[in-house]
């Protein structure tokens, strides 16, 4: 019988297929590593800001408590965001009044926020909530990085799930005493402190006599 392929296009066949499987592998590595760097979760880069707001200048050099402009983490969900008056009530007196601060302005004239770029922002099936890491003893720092020595904010952690998931799994030797939770110069002793006694991990719960921690069940963090 005549042969369909002569033996050097076999050859060939056979190397493109094999080209073209290292092909797919190297592009599913390259992706696996490029997740796992971080780089997919956007780490290290500042958004753009309608003001190049700096908190190593304020919450660094001014000293000021994060609590002054983020009122809401010690009572709700929500961190927060100052409000335009917050800024000018300084800005107004002690600083000269210049271009970069028309956005503020505006805001005030709009009566509506400065619109802040954020950098933590989680997809909407995620949440999260402020006061109970807060009263639980979570610094901010352990999520959001060095955050007072940043001239620009950046994500300093991927904040993925397996981010959140590690600590949830055995949050005590990452908990501070409540009363040090906003402490900059905090050192961990490595006791582990008392828990909020009607928290999460004082809950157990059963489940077809399986027992699964509240703080790692789905809807925990999912709705
Ligand atoms: C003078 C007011 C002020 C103080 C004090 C301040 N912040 Fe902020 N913070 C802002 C403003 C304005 C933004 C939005 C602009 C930006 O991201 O840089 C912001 C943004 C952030 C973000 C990013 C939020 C997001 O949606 O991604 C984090 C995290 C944050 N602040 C944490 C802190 C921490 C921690 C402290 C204390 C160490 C602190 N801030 C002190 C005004 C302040
Ligand atoms: C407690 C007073 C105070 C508050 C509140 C305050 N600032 Fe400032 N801000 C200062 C001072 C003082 C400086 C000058 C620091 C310097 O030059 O060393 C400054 C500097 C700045 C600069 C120039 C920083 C740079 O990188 O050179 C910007 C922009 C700015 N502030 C924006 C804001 C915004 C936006 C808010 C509100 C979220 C705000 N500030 C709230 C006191 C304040
Ligand atoms: C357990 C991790 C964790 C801790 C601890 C934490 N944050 Fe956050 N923070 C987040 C995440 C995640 C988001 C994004 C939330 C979202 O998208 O719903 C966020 C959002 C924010 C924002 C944006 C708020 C807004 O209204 O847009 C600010 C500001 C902020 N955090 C400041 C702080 C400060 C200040 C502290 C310490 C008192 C703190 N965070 C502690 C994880 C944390
Ligand atoms: C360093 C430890 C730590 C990290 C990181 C962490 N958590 Fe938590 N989380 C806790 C602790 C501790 C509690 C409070 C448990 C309790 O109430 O006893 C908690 C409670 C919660 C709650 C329950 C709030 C409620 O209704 O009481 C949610 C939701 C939550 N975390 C979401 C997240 C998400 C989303 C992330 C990741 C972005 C995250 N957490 C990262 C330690 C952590
Ligand atoms: C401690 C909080 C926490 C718990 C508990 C948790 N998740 Fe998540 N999950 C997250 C966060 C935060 C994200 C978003 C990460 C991102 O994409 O930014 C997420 C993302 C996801 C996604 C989307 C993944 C993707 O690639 O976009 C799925 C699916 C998911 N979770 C399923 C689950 C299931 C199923 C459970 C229970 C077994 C669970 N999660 C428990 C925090 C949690």
């Amino acid at each position: 019988m005549a042969q369909l392929f002569s033996p050097r296009a076999d050859r060939r066949l056979r190397l493109g297929l094999l080209a073209g499987a290292g092909l797919v592998l190297l592009v599913g590595a390259s992706g696996f590593a490029w997740v796992r760097a971080g780089a997919a979760w956007a780490v290290g880069e500042p958004a753009a800001q309608p003001i190049p707001f700096s908190h190593a200048v304020h919450a660094g050099g001014l000293g000021l408590d994060c609590r002054f402009c983020h009122a809401g983490v010690e009572r709700t969900a929500d961190a927060g965001m100052p409000s335009a008056e917050t800024c000018l009530g300084c800005h107004e007196r002690v600083w000269n009044v210049t271009a970069q601060f028309a956005p503020l302005r505006a805001a005030i004239a709009r009566g509506a926020p400065v619109g802040w770029s954020s950098v933590s922002r989680l997809p909407d099936h995620a949440r999260l909530s402020h006061v109970a890491h807060t009263q639980a003893g979570v610094a901010c720092s352990t999520c959001h990085g060095a955050v007072e020595e940043m001239p620009r904010t950046v994500r300093a952690e991927n904040l993925s799930m397996g981010f959140c998931l590690d600590c949830h799994r055995d949050p005590s030797a990452r908990q501070r005493p409540a009363s040090a939770v906003m402490a900059r110069d905090y050192l961990p002793t490595g006791e582990p402190h008392a828990l909020r006694p009607h928290g999460l991990q004082a809950l157990r719960y059963e489940h077809y006599g399986v027992e699964v921690s509240p703080l790692t069940r789905c809807s925990t963090c999912h709705r």
